[in-house]
């Protein structure tokens, strides 16, 4: 998906649009396993959109746990190479190996963000990085002011 050609909202809510993102992340890369949007609520990180083969447990993470809460609490995109190596890490699926969270903003605060499992051990970089920051800002653009 190039930057300048995300998927448009006409005819959508912003809910429907966010699920059709993750559904399309994950058919056009394969690396992306599972995608997931969470939203901030407080001081807690809500699960909203999701695309993967399996379901996850963790649908509500605070934000003093996990990667999740860490890229949240540091506000910025974080990447794992071996999630068996974090101790952050809060495990969903047996057969991940690597994540990439990145916070969603909007009006100058996090309002949400974006998280990837991959089956590969460093499956994410720079690109990726790029590539889902874009994304993360344009998700922050269409949000109508509440989940
Ligand atoms: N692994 C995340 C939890 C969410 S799942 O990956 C879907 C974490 O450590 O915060």
């Amino acid at each position: 998906m190039q930057h300048e050609a995300f998927p448009q909202i006409e005819g959508m809510t912003f809910r429907e649009y966010c699920q059709s993102l993750c559904d399309h992340m994950r058919r056009l890369d394969p690396r992306y396993d599972w995608i997931g949007i969470y939203w901030l609520e407080g001081d807690t990180l809500a699960l909203g959109p999701w695309s993967g083969s399996q379901e996850t447990e963790h649908t509500k993470i605070p934000v003093c746990e996990g990667i999740c809460g860490a890229a949240v609490r540091e506000a910025k995109t974080i990447i794992v190479d071996d999630v068996r190596k974090d101790s952050r890490y809060l495990s969903c699926f047996f057969d991940t190996r690597s994540e990439i969270v990145v916070p969603i903003h909007a009006n100058g605060q996090i309002i949400g963000e974006i998280d990837i499992d991959g089956k590969e051990t460093g499956a994410f970089g720079r690109r990726d990085q790029t590539f889902l920051e874009a994304l993360a800002h344009h998700i922050g653009e269409q949000w109508p002011g509440q989940w």
